[in-house]
């Protein structure tokens, strides 16, 4: 397997810019490639936001942010992409996108190169099998602030080679991230288990055993986690974690996976959480307010 150089990232969203900032850390010459401007320019303006902050910080020096920044070619052209060693798609959670997009790049993108995905959910072989190299695909599953959390999910599928396999996983070492694998289950990991838990303090909710506030500060002060259940929803996306537990629940058939009727009035109403500015919370001021709907 080639030395992995040129990383490629398709998207530049709430995944993507940090995959790409974090790959662009770790040194290697990064290819962001988004399919307008605008989205190009919000994912590339998070990413100097987040530069300039470790600055200020003094976690960076300016000389060594503008080298980061000076790794990542910006772009809309899947053309610029051709000489990538690494590919990682970070687009919508949905099959038809990926499988369509990948057709794509699959036409353009030297054939040694490795394809990854960032799905959180969906099956890796779908993806896979629609490229011609499907031995040389596998998951890389990071985790949302991308630039902070420690862990990447290296997902195994059917058609993996133990050479792409390892580069995967070597890849996501040389990014100083835990890197653990896991297969191709639906949820891997981490999703498998805080999916449920996330719908669960929904569930609760819904049967008095607290207010939204209450259910969030027992979690966070209770078992000592960094957010609370339902402050986390809004943060990964109330429109990810529905399209999440319906592909969960398609491949179990277990209650535990099954969207919460609130849930579902949310996303019919909107509310797809801290992205669009509500859900369990009001974001549209200074710090987030409750939703006076709950
Ligand atoms: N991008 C980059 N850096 C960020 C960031 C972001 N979006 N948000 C926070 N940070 C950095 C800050 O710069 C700060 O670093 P600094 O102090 O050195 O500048 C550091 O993280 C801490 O941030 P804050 O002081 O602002 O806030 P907190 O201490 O509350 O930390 C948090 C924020 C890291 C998001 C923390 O609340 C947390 O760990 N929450 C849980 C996150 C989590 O569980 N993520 C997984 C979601 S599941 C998932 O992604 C899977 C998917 O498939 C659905």
């Amino acid at each position: 397997m080639a030395q992995i150089e040129k990383v490629g990232v398709l998207g530049a969203g709430l995944m993507g810019h940090g995959i790409a900032q974090v790959a662009a850390e770790a040194g290697y010459a990064v290819v962001l490639r988004e399919l307008d401007d605008a989205t190009l320019a919000r994912g590339v303006g998070k990413i100097e936001k987040q530069l300039a902050r470790a600055v200020e910080k003094g976690r960076a020096s300016q000389e060594d942010a503008d080298a980061i920044r000076g790794r990542i070619e910006d772009t809309t052209d899947y053309g610029a992409l051709a000489a990538c060693d690494l590919v990682i798609e970070a687009i919508t959670e949905s099959l038809p996108l990926k499988l369509e997009m990948w057709k794509e790049v699959d036409g353009i993108v030297k054939p040694e190169a490795v394809f990854a995905t960032n799905t959180s959910s969906l099956a890796v072989i779908d993806q896979a099998a629609t490229t011609s190299r499907p031995t040389q695909f596998v998951g890389l599953h990071y985790f949302n602030p991308a630039q902070v959390m420690k862990l990447v999910e290296v997902v195994r599928c059917v058609t993996t080679s133990d050479a792409a396999f390892d580069a995967a996983l070597e890849f996501a070492r040389s990014e100083k991230k835990l890197a653990i694998p896991t297969q191709d289950k639906a949820g891997f990991i981490v999703n498998r288990l805080l999916v449920p838990y996330m719908l669960d303090a929904i569930r609760a909710y819904e049967e008095g055993v607290g207010s939204v506030q209450e259910i969030d500060e027992a979690m966070m002060a209770g078992a000592a986690h960094p957010m609370g259940p339902l402050t986390l929803a809004d943060f990964v996306g109330l429109d990810t974690l529905g399209s999440i537990c319906d592909v969960l629940f398609d491949e179990f058939r277990e209650r535990r996976f099954a969207r919460p009727p609130t849930l579902r009035k949310m996303l019919s109403a909107g509310w797809y959480g801290r992205k669009s500015g509500m859900g369990f919370y009001d974001y549209s001021g200074e710090s987030p307010a409750p939703n006076p709907a709950f």
